[in-house]
């Protein structure tokens, strides 16, 4: 994503704030993802820092200002959430991108086409849907869990909400994998004309049928008593498979290797299953995946430098979990901490509509995992790589167990 042109420093930004930092390619980030954006943290490094990098913005470096800023829409804007800004400014859509008045009638929309149904009826599915696939590995002692497991359960779990086709899926991973982790090979133009021209026909159906799946309901919607448009039911119905697709698959990813690389960590959710809710918690605090942006509205002081309207912010989740300002020893797991309050999910009015299914569907599989294969361990000599992006990424993850 990031080319080699580096941004000049512009007036506002005093030299003593400029740090050299890729969010998409960060030094080091094979290694580690959440630890290549500790630099970020390190003795000296003021809380907000400019980079020179994709166009040039800002980075909040502590869970403090990243609390203030993120729920804070009279002074940020959710006009770009994706830097370099010339990308942003493409990446229009529904709801992310507005801020309030507009926003709320949209997220409506979402929030009731993902709102559970009253009954277990999901429970059992993503339940089923687990053990489905457990199946199809358990008696071969290994997987790659990546794609075997994080790549599977949450499409499965999302096309039934959307009502889509299974087989489907690769073709929309692919496009999602162009917007979230751009390679070069696609613009995003590009990926979003696939989305568009993907999702048009399935919407067409939609609004002649009665369906009450997540598609049905957001483009059969109203806003301020008019139907939806046409741009507009495409940019809602791309922004829930974009956000629905990516997220769940790779903090499973750091999850299950946290838990292999940790055997007392995962004897523990063994032996007691009923911590395995609050273990989630802090497996959220500790391994946040989403880096978002906000545009600043009109010029305004931010620990103590001036934001110029229209400058970029990036907030990096990662940063709010690994911050020892906010708790100690924020780099250790420890199912026993509260970990209320953190930023995985975002804070404010965009708070992440799809929290409660993504919190359902990595406890059921804790559950369902640790019930069947309860010791597991990384493959030896397996190296474990990662990726930054919009989400940071474990690209494989392969597991063994005794059989
Ligand atoms: C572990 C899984 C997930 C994580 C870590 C995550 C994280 C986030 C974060 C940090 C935001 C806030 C963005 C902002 O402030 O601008 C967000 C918003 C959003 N998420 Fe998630 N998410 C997850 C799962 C899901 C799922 C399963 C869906 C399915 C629909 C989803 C859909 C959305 C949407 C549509 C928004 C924008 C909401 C708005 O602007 O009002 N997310 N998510």
């Amino acid at each position: 994503m990031s080319g080699p042109v580096l941004a000049d420093r512009p007036a506002n930004v005093p030299a003593e704030r400029v740090v050299d930092f890729d969010v998409y390619d960060p030094a080091g980030v094979a290694d580690g993802f959440h630890e290549a954006f500790l630099a970020l943290q390190a003795p000296g490094v003021p809380d907000l820092v400019w980079t020179p990098r994709n166009e040039g913005h800002w980075i909040v470096t502590r869970s403090e200002l990243m609390t203030r800023i993120f729920p804070d829409s009279g002074a940020y804007s959710n006009r770009i959430i994706v830097i370099p800004k010339s990308v942003g400014e493409q990446h229009q859509m529904l709801p992310t991108t507005l801020d309030p008045p507009n926003h709320a009638a949209y997220r409506s929309l979402l929030q009731a086409g993902l709102a559970p149904p009253p009954n277990l009826a999901r429970e059992d599915l993503i339940r089923r849907t687990a053990n489905g696939l457990i199946d199809a590995f358990i008696h071969d002692g290994a997987c790659n869990f990546t794609t075997a497991y994080a790549e599977q359960l949450p499409i499965r779990i999302f096309l039934g909400i959307v009502d889509l086709p299974l087989e489907d899926a690769p073709k929309l991973k692919l496009w999602s994998d162009q917007i979230v982790h751009p390679d070069g090979t696609m613009t995003y133009a590009e990926a979003e004309g696939h989305f568009h021209a993907y999702l048009w026909p399935h919407i067409e159906a939609r609004l002649a049928g009665d369906g009450t799946d997540l598609l049905s309901v957001m483009v059969r919607g109203q806003v301020d008593g008019r139907p939806l448009s046409r741009p507009e039911m495409l940019s809602l119905c791309m922004q829930a498979l974009l956000g629905g697709l990516d997220t769940i698959v790779n903090f499973l990813g750091f999850v299950f290797l946290f838990l292999a690389r940790n055997p007392d960590h995962r004897r523990q959710l063994v032996a007691q299953p009923e911590r395995i809710s609050a273990a989630v918690e802090e497996l959220l605090r500790r391994f946040p995946v989403v880096n978002v942006a906000r545009e600043v509205r009109a010029d305004v002081v931010c620990d103590g430098m001036l934001l110029k309207a229209g400058d970029v912010v990036m907030l990096s989740t990662a940063l709010a979990g690994t911050d020892e300002r906010a708790m100690s020893c924020p780099m250790d797991v420890d199912f026993n901490r509260r970990a209320g309050g953190h930023l995985a999910f975002g804070k404010g009015i965009h708070f992440c509509p799809g929290a409660h299914l993504a919190r359902t569907e990595v406890r059921i599989t804790l559950e369902e995992w640790l019930k069947r294969i309860p010791d597991f361990a990384l493959a030896p000599g397996a190296l474990i790589t990662f990726r930054s992006g919009i989400v940071g990424t474990v690209d494989r993850l392969p597991l063994v167990w005794p059989v």
